[in-house]
């Protein structure tokens, strides 16, 4: 029995680890103002998303701050004029109950990480960085499956 129980637990801890890797997302930024992905697909089974932000470039936040922040597409317009609003004191960054998840602003040689509770599956969401101008090109869809 002792055995049994210790084989359970096992398989256990090797279905959840091989569930968290699924869970994280690696995305880039760079001082060319994009991200390296469009679109972004997570599962449903993942009960949390890490995104790892990571800003390839070399330029410094007040230049080219680079975020992730996650919406429904439908939010994203004010999502986006809120970090307008909080200005260079907020680092650009929304907070607020449309906003999903919104990781630090970073700058070149940077990283940063954000946790959140994985968004119903289904819905249409969307990512963008929220420094001025760079929506327009700094923008992916969200997929969760
Ligand atoms: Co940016």
């Amino acid at each position: 029995m002792k055995i049994m129980k210790l084989i359970l637990v096992a398989s256990l801890l090797v279905s959840s680890m091989a569930f968290s890797k699924n869970c994280k997302v690696e995305l880039e930024a760079s001082d060319s103002m994009q991200f390296n992905k469009k679109e972004i697909t997570v599962s449903s089974k993942c009960k949390k998303v890490t995104v790892n932000l990571k800003h390839t470039g070399k330029l410094p936040k007040t230049a080219m701050g680079h975020n992730f922040v996650l919406s429904l597409t439908s939010d994203s317009p004010a999502v986006i004029s809120a970090g307008m609003k909080a200005g260079p004191g907020g680092d650009y960054t929304p907070k607020g109950a449309k906003v999903i998840a919104a990781s630090e602003l970073i700058g070149g040689g940077k990283s940063t990480s954000v946790t959140f509770t994985t968004p119903k599956k289904g819905g249409d969401y969307t990512f963008v960085c929220t420094f001025p101008g760079h929506s327009a090109i700094m923008r992916g869809k969200f997929i969760v499956k």
